[in-house]
């Protein structure tokens, strides 16, 4: 029988790569390319060599980026307060093109080098059954024959030797990674305890804002319906594709140090878990996104959409239910607030931080210079205001007589 391991090039998913084989099955290894910095040709060699007898690489950095990463900035999406989501977001495109090749290849089962106390298994199998509810799962981290077999990194290290599974020299990092072009993250190791501060090397994608330009760099932003599509850079160049939109967004926000959050954050399975995240990209985009509404978004759309539609669309997508009804149906209204969602915002980016010098847009109906003027009465009847707010006190008006009968102030 064929499986399909999700495979990284890694010391984990290499063993579970040969692992599987002395299980008696033909590895299909899949990569995906989601943006990360990776050597796909040396994974390929290293697959191939331990055993594997189809390397797949697929190309998905377009859809992540339209699909997913762009309908995230339409609903300003974030998960408690802070985190952009990086990891949430490429799930869904690498779990979907997983099940792709594993079907294209005939393989009855997938598998995936996940532990067993974090989100992603979650993500990956609620994916994996929703796409094909009869494949089969295989969870190395979860089966006690392989995790009371591998306790610690030097069993993994031990059996490498042992059957020969060449071991990358380079030093493992003292965390774990996951990188793709929304963020980088770094979890565990000698990031477990909250209050050790990250290493000033420890951040990929981003340089320090201490060591940032002292000139602040000024560059302009559209949306059309609420997607990115238009950059005008520093230096007056238009940029236009999404991936080229993104890529260098990016690079401005490394440059100046724009995007770095390190949080502790509740896992979808009850544990309480340290996680540093850079999103350069993602954070200038959000920032603009967030400015452009106020001048084009009306107010109780806005209103419902920050209470319901933002909470929930990033919880789903936190808690690994992107195939879903509930996804599904939310997002229909993400898409019909976005309609009005058109314009430019001006930018700056400056140590660390991306800010607004000014926004305009050639369709907004909404907001008039002339009407929110403190010099001007054209259209408006004070007179009308002494009735609404005398209409509106009328509750007040007994709450606070109830509050002065009662002695209170
Ligand atoms: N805590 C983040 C999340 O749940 C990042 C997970 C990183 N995953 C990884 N395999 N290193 O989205
Ligand atoms: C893992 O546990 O495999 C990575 C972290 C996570 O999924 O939350």
């Amino acid at each position: 029988p064929k499986v399909c391991l999700a495979y990284s090039g890694g010391l984990d998913t290499s063993v579970i790569l040969k692992w599987l084989i002395e299980q008696g099955y033909d590895v299909v290894a899949f990569m995906a390319d989601v943006g990360q910095n990776e050597d796909f040709g040396a994974a390929e060699k290293k697959a191939l060599a331990i055993g594997a007898v189809k390397f797949v690489v697929e190309d998905l950095k377009r859809e992540f980026v339209e699909e997913l990463c762009f309908r995230a900035i339409q609903c300003n999406a974030i998960f408690e307060d802070q985190y952009l989501l990086g990891t949430s977001l490429a799930r869904p495109v690498i779990a979907r093109a997983q099940m792709r090749v594993a079907q294209q290849n005939e393989c009855i089962a997938v598998s995936h080098g996940c532990t067993g106390k974090g989100n992603d298994q979650v993500r990956f199998e609620l994916a994996f059954y929703a796409i094909q509810p009869t494949i089969k799962v295989i969870a190395p981290w979860r089966l006690p024959e392989f995790f009371e077999r591998f306790a610690g990194r030097n069993d993994l290290l031990d059996y490498s030797a042992k059957v020969g599974i060449p071991v990358t020299s380079t030093k493992a990092k003292p965390w774990s990674m996951d990188e793709n072009l929304a963020h980088c993250s770094y979890e565990a190791g000698i990031l477990e305890d909250p209050n050790i501060t990250p290493p000033a090397d420890m951040w990929k994608l981003t340089d320090s804002p201490l060591d940032a330009p002292n000139t602040p760099e000024e560059f302009t932003l559209s949306f059309e319906k609420g997607i990115p599509s238009k950059l005008v850079t520093s230096s007056g160049q238009t940029v236009t594709g999404s991936l080229d939109i993104f890529t260098t967004l990016n690079a401005v926000g490394r440059k100046h140090g724009i995007g770095r959050v390190d949080i502790v954050e509740n896992r979808f399975i009850g544990i309480k878990s340290r996680g540093c995240y850079d999103s350069p990209a993602m954070t200038i985009l959000r920032a603009a996104h967030v400015d452009l509404e106020g001048l084009v978004l009306d107010r109780e759309v806005r209103s419902l959409r920050d209470q319901f539609v933002t909470f929930t669309w990033s919880k789903l997508l936190y808690n690994g239910l992107y195939f879903s009804p509930e996804r599904e149906f939310i997002e229909k209204s993400v898409v019909a607030s976005q309609d009005t969602v058109n314009g430019t915002v001006r930018l700056c980016a400056y140590k660390g931080a991306v800010s607004v010098l000014g926004r305009f847009s050639e369709t907004e109906k909404l907001y008039s210079a002339e009407e929110s003027s403190m010099d001007t009465l054209t259209d408006f009847s004070p007179v009308d205001t002494t009735g609404f707010i005398g209409i509106s006190k009328i509750r007040l008006a007994k709450y606070g007589q109830a509050k002065a009968d009662a002695g209170e102030s």
